[in-house]
């Protein structure tokens, strides 16, 4: 048992006068190798020191993650991720157009990044990404370090958008948790590698593939990852994608046009279906039908649902353009078999 193991994360808000001494008790716990639970703007990271491999190690442990899947390290700009990364001019333009934002890019490792091995599973490429809260960026400045950081939740199960999910999650499996609100994008960072010729797309998220297109002034190169993706594919190129993941303890129906005996709603638009005044709870993502409000609502609206009890979640159809297009990969990794 660690020196450091209790009960209980200690919670640090980030309200008036405290902001100044959340940043430094973080910055601190980074810098001694424990785990730090940092707001950003698509979820809550887990983070540690991802030079320092024995920190990175508590990350895998406290999620129960395979340490085959490699994690993201935050930078404060794009002058440090360039002393990790090697980016292209493709890399670059996308970096200035979306940094600060959810957008990760995957690119080569620079062979002297004292980011530890575990961080990037061994892989000769690294996940950068300069996330946008400004409590975490100032934290990022202060170490001087990147921080590795997935979602702050157990392996597998539905990412923290608010610093009450992080502590329901991990307890005391993490040490300090810095309490900024909850999250205002609500889904994890698009994910583009840039390895080469190709630049893909390895995971929708918070910036929308148009969005991507339009900086880069052509289409993504056809990925074979995402839902549509073999297994195989996957493990190449984005080891974290593993098909069942977001998983409630309820089954997750999608596209569904009524409500079955038994089940939750989570609805979108305006348009109520049948049976919906049988539902065991209903949570809606957007009554307005907006995509940018339903992705800050998902995860929460998934929490709320699941601790319903209802067996199952009925999800009502979400178009697939814009922030759609990642609510849907997320609500099918929810929805797929478990095991
Ligand atoms: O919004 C986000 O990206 C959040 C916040 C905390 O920043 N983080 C996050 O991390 O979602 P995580 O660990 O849950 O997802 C990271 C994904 C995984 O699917 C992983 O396989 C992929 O990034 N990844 C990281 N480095 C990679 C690399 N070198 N090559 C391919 N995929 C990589
Ligand atoms: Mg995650």
């Amino acid at each position: 048992m660690s020196a450091f193991a209790s009960s209980a994360p200690r919670l640090i808000s980030t309200d008036d006068g405290s902001r100044a001494a959340a940043i430094a008790a973080a910055v601190e716990a980074l810098g001694a190798g424990r785990l730090v639970a940092l707001p950003t703007e698509t979820v809550y990271g887990l983070g540690a020191d991802a030079t320092d491999g024995t920190a990175v190690a508590g990350i895998y442990a406290a999620k129960g993650r395979p340490s085959i899947n490699p994690l993201i390290s935050h930078v404060p700009d794009l002058a440090a991720a360039e002393t990790h990364g090697r980016f292209d001019a493709d890399a670059r333009r996308l970096a200035q157009a979306f940094w600060p934002g959810p957008l990760t890019l995957v690119v080569p490792k620079q062979p002297g990044s004292p980011i530890s091995d575990l961080a990037t599973a061994g892989l000769d490429s690294v996940g950068l990404r300069v996330p946008a809260n400004a409590v975490t960026r100032a934290v990022l400045a202060g170490l001087g370090r990147p921080v590795a950081a997935p979602s702050a939740n157990r392996s597998g199960r539905i990412s923290p958008t608010t610093a009450a999910d992080v502590v329901a999650e991990l307890g005391a499996k993490v040490a300090v948790v810095v309490d900024d609100g909850p999250c205002p994008v609500g889904v994890e960072s698009t994910i583009v590698a840039c390895l080469g010729d190709d630049v893909r797309l390895l995971r929708p998220g918070g910036v929308s593939r148009a969005e991507i297109e339009a900086v880069l002034g052509r289409p993504l190169d056809a990925s074979p990852s995402g839902h549509d993706a073999d297994a195989s594919d996957e493990v190449l190129l984005a080891p974290g994608m593993m098909t069942s993941h977001y998983a409630p303890e309820a089954a997750v129906r999608l596209d569904a046009r009524e409500v079955r005996a038994g089940e939750a709603l989570l609805a979108f638009g305006p348009e109520p279906i049948a049976g919906q005044d049988q539902a065991v709870a209903v949570e809606t993502l957007s009554a307005t039908g907006d995509l940018t409000e339903a992705a800050a609502n998902l995860f929460g609206a998934l929490r709320r649902l699941d601790s319903s009890g209802a067996a199952a979640i009925a999800v009502m159809p979400i178009p697939a353009e814009g922030l759609g297009e990642a609510i849907r990969d997320r609500l099918a990794r929810a929805a797929a078999p478990r095991g």
